[in-house]
């Protein structure tokens, strides 16, 4: 089998992104092709919580599991060459962005509602979208969301109709030329 090439970088990448923007799938990749370690923050936190993400929000409520998630960001402070996966409202918070880019580039994956339905249609683990699992309420949780990624994000990849590998090729590249230039 071949060998993962090792990409080290000296900080971490914070995927953010709408929920089913690929954020799993890319961080999945990235940890395959180039050995990084991966954390994927709704795995870790519903591990430690002994529960799903939907048994957290519906025992505890939504700002109980946010400051887990805020928690969670503060541990990975030591980390380098993490790719870390955001829940999708992880960068709602502004001291969860703060507190990302001081350790690591942020970059934001976009897809269209259209796409982002036909990703998250058959998951029963998003609270958020339990009951309105439709395009034009995810069109319109985006469009509020849009804001808090855009200013949070160092760097924008568009995913829909691509391939893991090119995404993945994209982000490796665009981070590169990005470290030139400083
Ligand atoms: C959420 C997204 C989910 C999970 C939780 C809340 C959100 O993660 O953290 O259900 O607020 O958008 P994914 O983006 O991985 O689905």
């Amino acid at each position: 089998m071949k060998q993962p090439t090792k990409h080290v970088f000296s900080y971490n990448i914070f995927l953010i992104g709408f929920m089913g923007s690929g954020k799993s799938a890319i961080s999945d990749y990235l940890s395959e092709h180039y050995a990084m370690e991966k954390i994927e923050m709704d795995d870790q936190i519903a591990h430690r919580e002994g529960m799903s993400i939907s048994e957290i929000f519906d025992t505890h409520g939504e700002e109980y599991f946010r400051n887990l998630e805020t928690g969670l960001l503060i541990e990975l402070e030591d980390k380098k060459n993490v790719v870390v996966s955001c829940g999708g409202g992880t960068p709602m918070r502004e001291n969860n962005v703060r507190q990302m880019k001081k350790t690591g580039k942020i970059v934001w994956l976009t897809a269209d509602p259209e796409t982002i339905y036909k990703r998250v249609k058959d998951s029963d683990d998003r609270p958020l979208l339990k009951g309105h699992k439709n395009t034009a309420y995810i069109s319109q949780l985006m469009q509020q969301r849009r804001p808090k990624y855009e200013a949070a994000a160092d760097l924008t990849i568009a995913t829909d109709g691509k391939e893991r590998a090119a995404i993945c090729e994209e982000l490796i590249q665009k981070l590169t030329e990005w470290e030139k230039q400083i």
